[in-house]
């Protein structure tokens, strides 16, 4: 697929080059090219772009900006760009404030997520969230003997949320819907849980895995 990542910090980069290794084209998406220099050098089939650029090359687009932001980065990749596109939403709604005792301070409330905001103000994206709880790390085919992790996606379109589990899949994870929009209530305060060992022990390995009864 032709995947446009609108960002350039960890989880842009180490996003573009999974998908890179996995066939996909890809072109990132910056205000700053010269932050991506290094990437562009190691992945020579990359492009790179602004965040306009990348929403218009994509058949599929990434959202990996800082949250804060999230808004204000899709409405410079243009709504145009972005109309009836699936946009995967790695984005976590983390304030400016810091970490109390490793819980992180979010901007949103558990009554309206990130997610929705978004869906909300741009209407005929499909998003869907994942990859928003499990550090850049550990994002791309990820190697922990229990086996696959489990990726928690969400979204209101069901053709967009297969379109990512089969990237997800890619990556080496299962995937568990969790249902329409509203469940990036959820989801997004994975993030919070999974940061939680990182700020205490500085344990950042980890990855979350659903277990159920077969
Ligand atoms: N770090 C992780 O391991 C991890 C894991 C899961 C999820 N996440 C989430 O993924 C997202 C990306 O995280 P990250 O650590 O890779 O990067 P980040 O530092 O949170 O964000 C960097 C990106 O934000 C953009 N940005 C900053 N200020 C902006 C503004 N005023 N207007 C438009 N864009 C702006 C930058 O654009 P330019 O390129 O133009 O500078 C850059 O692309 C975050 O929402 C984070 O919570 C992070």
């Amino acid at each position: 697929m032709k995947v446009g990542v609108i960002g350039s910090g960890d989880v842009a980069k180490v996003l573009g080059s999974g998908l890179l290794k996995h066939g996909h084209d890809v072109m990132m998406g910056t205000r700053v090219s010269d932050k991506l220099s290094d990437w562009a050098k190691q992945n020579q089939k990359g492009k790179v772009g602004s965040f306009a650029d990348a929403a218009r090359f994509g058949e599929l687009v990434i959202l990996a900006v800082k949250g804060t932001v999230a808004a204000e980065a899709l409405r410079e990749a243009g709504a145009t760009n972005l109309t009836g596109k699936t946009v995967i939403d790695v984005t976590n709604p983390i304030a400016d404030a810091p970490p109390i005792n490793g819980v992180l301070k979010f901007f949103t409330s558990l009554d309206e997520s990130l997610m929705e905001r978004l869906q909300r103000e741009f209407e005929d994206v499909r998003f869907v969230k994942a990859f928003n709880s499990v550090g850049n790390a550990s994002m791309v085919n990820p190697q922990f003997k229990e086996g696959k992790p489990t990726m928690f996606i969400c979204g209101n379109d069901e053709a967009a949320k297969k379109t990512v589990s089969s990237i997800a899949d890619q990556f080496g994870w299962e995937t568990a819907d969790m249902g329409k929009v509203e469940a990036a209530r959820a989801i997004e305060p994975l993030c919070m849980l999974w940061c939680i060992p990182g700020f205490l022990r500085n344990d950042w390995i980890h990855v979350f895995k659903l277990v159920t009864k077969t």
